[in-house]
């Protein structure tokens, strides 16, 4: 007979799956599509293009952790937008002119809480020095742990540290407990696959128990050539071990939309999946079928030009990338490519309405003399350094909208430090171009319900164009 513990005995209590605690200031990768960490491309006018189609976070280029060391802070009152820079070595000849150099650019209004900043580094205290730089502004730190480029890795930095793996772990322990906790954000590293399974399966196993909050593991060896197709039969394996540690899980390699990522993801059982070439080829990628889909190319370029235009972009990084957003075979590349000033651009793509803007954007960078026709108006510097037409012209840009909370509060502390005590509010008025919320309206699935518990290019992957360099702190990874 069977006795009353038998038969009201509970049901086996569901599986809990663990989860890292998120710090307070942090973000959770689960459940999102993601901006790849990449050098030229991932600057911010592009990462806010990516947003405003629809990612959900974005990985800044990798930074070089001395270059960091050191950087001046502040907001430009223009945009509101939080610069770092220093000033470069003049190469050791006095006479010439040193001008500073802006290293890092933030949009505060737009990418609080959807920003993680991903450092290049060999070195626990140098990372720590590095971070604690931006650590305020962002939501997450990254280590840099697969960039293959030799001059990365002969620092010991990227894809060396794969080999590295006490050297590794130290510097992902030291950067929780220095850095992670008394922010309150994330900390996180991105790898890539080695050739033997049991390798990756020891290196990930000790790197989920550092206390980091997430891994991004990039589906191709070190030596592996970026047009090699990913391989992803590591992947449950290497998900069994984050998830058994509570870390999140993203992949990354020929993930070329929202649309395919989900499914990955569902196949894969991977939190997150990160879209690295194909966003910039087209941003849209980051929208769903549903939503629209890719967007046709003068759309995106449109749309990226205003963010290069109110982030104040360096022209030849805007180039760039305008060289991968428009299609080789048009009119338009060629016309872009000769270029040397915004108006020119803005001209010759016909994108009429951003001429003013550009204008006054050229007369601020000092490309004003490069003008192949001066524009038919003229515009008179304002108290804030950007100018005003004369005459009745379009006027696309720097049209004020209020200061969101987190541009406030950028400036306040900004004023703060400068002041060396309490915040005041500055009143210069807030550049924009044009609303920079999500297109998509569909949301990635809901996270499942869970229980929260303490647990503890190879050869080339992407060109290098030197003399182009945005800062010599970014190298490509
Ligand atoms: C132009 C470019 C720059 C890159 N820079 C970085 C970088 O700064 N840090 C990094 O971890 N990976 C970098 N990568 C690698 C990408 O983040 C990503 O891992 C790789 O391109 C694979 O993703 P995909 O197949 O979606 O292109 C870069 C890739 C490209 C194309």
């Amino acid at each position: 007979m069977a006795t009353l513990a038998t038969t009201t005995a509970p049901a086996p209590a569901p599986a809990v799956v663990p989860r890292v605690p998120i710090p307070v200031k942090g973000v959770d990768y689960r459940n999102k599509i993601v901006l790849a960490p990449m050098v030229r491309s991932g600057e911010l006018p592009s990462r806010l293009l990516a947003l405003k189609y629809g990612a959900d976070l974005v990985w800044g280029p990798e930074t070089i952790d001395r270059s960091m060391i050191g950087a001046e802070r502040r907001v430009n009152p223009r945009n509101g937008t939080i610069e770092f820079t220093r000033m470069p070595s003049n190469g050791g000849r006095p006479n010439k002119p040193v001008k500073e150099s802006v290293i890092y650019r933030i949009n505060p209004a737009r990418e609080k809480g959807r920003l993680i900043f991903q450092l290049g580094t060999a070195n626990p205290r140098l990372a720590v020095a590095a971070a604690r730089v931006v650590a305020d502004d962002v939501s997450g730190i990254d280590v840099n742990s697969g960039c293959p480029k030799p001059f990365s890795t002969s620092g010991g930095m990227g894809a060396a540290l794969l080999r590295t793996p006490d050297l590794l772990v130290f510097i992902l322990e030291t950067l929780v407990k220095e850095v992670g906790e008394p922010y309150q954000i994330g900390i996180s590293v991105k790898i890539r696959i080695l050739s033997k399974p049991e390798e990756t399966e020891a290196l990930v196993s000790r790197l989920v128990k550092t206390g980091i909050t997430g891994l991004t593991v990039h589906c191709r060896t070190t030596p592996m050539r970026p047009r090699e197709a990913a391989i992803r039969d590591q992947l449950p394996m290497i998900v069994r071990i984050c998830h058994d540690a509570g870390v999140a899980c993203v992949m990354n390699g020929d993930v070329t939309s929202r649309d395919q990522g989900l499914a990955l993801m569902e196949e894969y059982g991977v939190d997150g999946a990160m879209i690295a070439t194909s966003a910039e080829t087209n941003s849209s990628c980051f929208r769903t079928k549903e939503d629209g889909g890719l967007a046709p190319w003068r759309e995106v370029v449109y749309e990226y030009l205003c963010f290069c235009i109110e982030s104040e972009n360096r022209l030849g990084n805007t180039k760039y990338l305008l060289n991968m957003l428009i299609p080789g075979k048009d009119k338009e590349f060629k016309d872009t490519k000769l270029s040397k000033t915004y108006l020119d651009i803005c001209r010759g793509l016909k994108f009429d309405d951003l001429l003013p803007a550009a204008a006054r954007l050229d007369q601020l960078l000092g490309l004003d003399d490069k003008w192949e026709v001066a524009p038919h108006v003229t515009y008179l510097p304002t108290p804030s350094g950007l100018h005003t037409p004369t005459q009745s012209e379009p006027d696309t840009t720097p049209q004020s909208e209020p200061k969101s909370k987190a541009v406030q509060n950028a400036m306040e502390s900004e004023t703060a430090r400068a002041a060396g005590g309490g915040a005041v509010r500055t009143k210069t008025p807030l550049p924009t171009v044009h609303g920079g919320g999500p297109i998509r309206r569909s949301s990635a699935p809901q996270p499942a319900k869970v229980t929260q518990v303490d647990a503890e290019q190879p050869a080339v992957e992407a060109p290098i164009l030197a003399a182009e360099t945005e800062a010599p702190s970014q190298v490509t990874a």
